[in-house]
């Protein structure tokens, strides 16, 4: 009876630190790698990428520096211009992943066949001061 308590503990001490450890990783300070990971999550919405745009660039486990991403543009070291205009794109999109793109100041995404959650649009960054999004395919 008392190994099972002092298991139970173990593994309740276990969770414990995946869970402070998982928190942890959680980085609520906008920086870089905050914008990598929002294009990650954007780029996952993307059902058909014809042109191999984001398939040949956007490959976070080859080169984690979204600035030489295609179509991303930084300044100060932090992701300002998102322009996929004109690539092809499929895919039923949301902008909630882009609401951590803090300096994000222009995103263009027309001529894409893109269908987009327009509750959403309420999400994009705050900061944004140019939005193309004359969507082809609604
Ligand atoms: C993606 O688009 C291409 C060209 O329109 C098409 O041939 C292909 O079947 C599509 N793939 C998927 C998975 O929808
Ligand atoms: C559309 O966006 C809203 C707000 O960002 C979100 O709560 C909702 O789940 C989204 N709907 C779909 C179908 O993704």
């Amino acid at each position: 009876m008392e190994r099972i308590t002092s298991i139970q503990l173990t593994l309740a001490l276990v969770f414990l630190v995946l869970q402070l450890s998982v928190s942890a990783g959680i980085d609520p300070h906008p920086s870089i790698r905050t914008d990598a990971a929002a294009l990650v999550m954007f780029k996952k919405m993307i059902q058909n990428d014809t042109n191999r745009v984001l398939s040949s660039s956007w490959l976070p486990s080859k080169n984690n520096n979204p600035c030489t991403w295609y179509g991303v543009t930084c300044s100060l070291g932090r992701v300002t211009q998102l322009d996929l205009s004109n690539c092809n794109l499929v895919g039923a999109i949301s902008f909630d992943p882009l609401a951590s793109l803090d300096m994000l100041s222009v995103l263009k995404l027309s001529s894409n066949l893109l269908t987009l959650n327009s509750t959403s649009l309420l999400q994009l960054p705050f900061g944004l001061k140019q939005l193309e999004l004359s969507l082809a395919g609604l």
